[in-house]
């Protein structure tokens, strides 16, 4: 099964796909964590990407969809892919449909009350753990791997408005795409913890195979 996780910054795509890796064995691809690690690495990608994640815009499709069409290429996704964060305009979504076959586009829905909160309050580590600053009781240290943890760049209330605007003008219109492809399922997550999002998400996929 290849699914896109779509949702607006901070919605839970990346915590889902981490359960959703275990649990089906799907491979996880999000654009945003390899631009991370291209800045990390002082890659001509990361040189290009730095400037728009710091504003909160969009990267070039030229870069995103290169980066995709080639990560789809390796073995691994043979079994199974989650795209986190691809496509994120209309124009990516065309152009995936070209180069892969996407069965099920998974919209985790949330109340943009809740996000800034989310976002600011994110603290991540290198391993790939995110946490919240009111689930860490004072911690910065990751509980999986000891090392410390830290705030993404993107993660401050100016650029989170500028991402949350992105998010409305060039991704939002991909729920009807996908509705009109007859593969969306959405999710409205309300309060809901993570864990019960995941039941959500799982009884809507489990469903689809009955
Ligand atoms: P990207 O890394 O994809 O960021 P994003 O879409 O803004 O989403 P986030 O990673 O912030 O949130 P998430 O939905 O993964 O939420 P999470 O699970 O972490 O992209 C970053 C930038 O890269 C973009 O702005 C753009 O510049 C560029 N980019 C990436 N892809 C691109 C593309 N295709 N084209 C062009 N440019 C691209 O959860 C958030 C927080 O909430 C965490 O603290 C978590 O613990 C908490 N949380 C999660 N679920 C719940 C819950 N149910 N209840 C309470 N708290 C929860
Ligand atoms: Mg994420």
């Amino acid at each position: 099964m290849n699914i896109v996780l779509l949702g607006a910054p901070g919605a839970g795509k990346g915590t889902q796909a981490a359960l959703l890796e275990e649990k089906y064995g799907l491979v996880h691809i999000s654009t945003g964590d390899i631009f991370r690690a291209n800045i990390k690495g002082g890659t001509p990608i990361g040189k290009v990407a730095k400037s728009y994640i710091d504003a909160g815009k969009l990267v070039p499709d030229e870069v995103t969809c290169d980066i995709v069409k080639d990560r789809l290429t390796r073995d691994d996704v043979k079994s199974g892919f989650m795209l986190d964060g691809f496509p994120r305009n209309l124009f990516q979504a065309e152009e995936l449909d070209k180069f892969a076959r996407i069965d099920v586009c998974v919209n985790i829905s949330v109340d943009f009350s809740l996000i800034m909160d989310r976002i600011c309050g994110r603290r991540v580590c290198s391993c790939g753990a995110s946490y919240h600053i009111s689930s860490l009781g004072g911690r910065t240290t990751c509980e999986k791997c000891g090392k410390p943890l830290y705030q993404r760049a993107d993660d401050n209330p100016e650029t989170v408005g500028a991402r949350l605007e992105t998010y409305k003008t060039q991704t939002a219109p991909l729920i009807d795409y996908y509705k009109a492809q007859g593969k969306l399922l959405t999710v409205e997550c309300g309060n809901a913890t993570p864990a019960e999002v995941f039941a959500m998400i799982c009884g809507k996929l489990d469903g689809l195979n009955k």
